[in-house]
């Protein structure tokens, strides 16, 4: 884990000053200041709606601020477009995926930078070679570049995506909840091309509903509440418990009366109604640790698992709609009231 002192010695390629975006009456970023340094990964955490994407929507060009400014290193940065963006350095994966359905997979990635023959026609076998280059470096297997994305599986979009993003080799790149679509092992890919890219001295926006791998992945958390920077804190300078009260702006003990359980042999994952953002009517849920285990990578399962099985709660948020909390069973009508719900 990097210290402070020399994350705040590394160099600000990004700097959001004094954001703010209203949509008719909604607040969706108010004053927000951010920065992105070069070999970081910044994990930006907030519920739904806490104005993660609206405030990458801001610097990547889709939406204007009605105040505030972005600058790309020391340069006042306010592109037309994400496209302008993307030449300019700064690439983001969003949330909604804009790939084009009746294009192919590698007309998507190489869009308005087709490679052309010499008489001005798309030169499709230069094309082709370079996806394959493309997803050899980055290690991409199984995605064939002349499909169009309406046949591959929402993962492999997500996966396309994603190396769009990185053919261009962007100085910054942002990832909008580009894990969500993706199963254990996409996610490990994912994780370690943010580490090689990291280590390639490029900053990193890591924006996930899953706390846990955010913990697992970033170098400083930055937490956006209502529309606001709550707080930017290095990597192991703030808790579980701490990033989840900032996000959700009660302290920890009030979303969870004191329990006294003690541990038992069995334990389960329960989802508690816990009134994550309005939206919420969530009746409690039991996660077998089996389904626990699916949610992570075996490595990432069996660390949170060792490290929270006897702590009574763990500190992920689940599908940005509840948290999770790891408990003992301690009766037999614990046991049957859990059964009622199933996830
Ligand atoms: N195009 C839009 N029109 C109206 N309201 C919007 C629009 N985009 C976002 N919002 C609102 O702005 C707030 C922040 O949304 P968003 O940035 O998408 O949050 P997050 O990505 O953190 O879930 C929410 O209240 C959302 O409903
Ligand atoms: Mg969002």
């Amino acid at each position: 884990m990097p210290q402070l002192n020399q994350i705040s010695q590394r160099e600000r390629l990004l700097t959001a000053d004094g954001l703010s975006k209203a949509f008719a009456g909604v607040h969706a970023l108010q004053e927000v200041s951010f920065d992105v340094r070069g070999g970081e990964v910044h994990a930006l955490l907030g519920e739904n709606g806490a104005g993660k994407s609206t405030l990458v929507k801001v610097i990547s060009g889709v939406l204007r601020a009605d105040s505030g400014e972005v600058r790309l290193r020391d340069e006042p940065f306010a592109p037309r477009d994400p496209g302008a963006s993307l030449a300019a350095g700064v690439g983001v994966v969003f949330q909604e995926l804009p790939l084009i359905p009746d294009l192919t997979v590698m007309e998507n990635i190489y869009f308005d930078r087709q490679p052309l023959s010499p008489l001005g026609t798309v030169a499709r076998r230069r094309m082709r070679a370079r996806t394959d280059e493309l997803f050899a470096s980055i290690g991409l297997a199984g995605i064939n570049p002349t499909r169009q994305p309406r046949d591959l599986s929402v993962a492999a979009r997500q996966l396309v995506a994603i190396a769009k993003v990185l053919a261009a080799d962007p100085d910054i790149v942002v990832l909008d909840e580009a894990t969500s679509a993706l199963g254990p092992s996409e996610v490990a890919w994912l994780f370690e091309r943010t580490r090689a890219l990291a280590a390639a001295g490029k900053g990193i926006v890591f924006i996930s509903h899953r706390l846990a791998e955010a913990d697992e992945i970033s170098d400083r958390v930055t937490v956006l509440r209502n529309g606001r920077n709550v707080g930017t804190w290095t990597a192991g300078e703030i808790s579980p418990d701490g990033l989840i009260s900032a996000m959700l702006g009660r302290r920890l003990e009030q979303l969870y009366p004191e329990q006294h359980n003690t541990p038992g042999d069995e334990t389960v994952l329960a989802v508690r109604e816990l009134a994550a953002g309005r939206r919420l009517h969530h009746p409690d849920i039991r996660l077998s640790e089996e389904a626990f285990s699916r949610m992570y990578d075996q490595k990432t399962a069996a660390r949170h698992w060792r490290k929270w099985r006897h702590n009574f709660r763990l500190l992920t948020v689940a599908q940005g709609r509840a948290l999770i909390t790891l408990h003992p069973q301690t009766s037999d009508t614990a046991t049957e009231e859990a059964r009622k719900v199933q996830p």
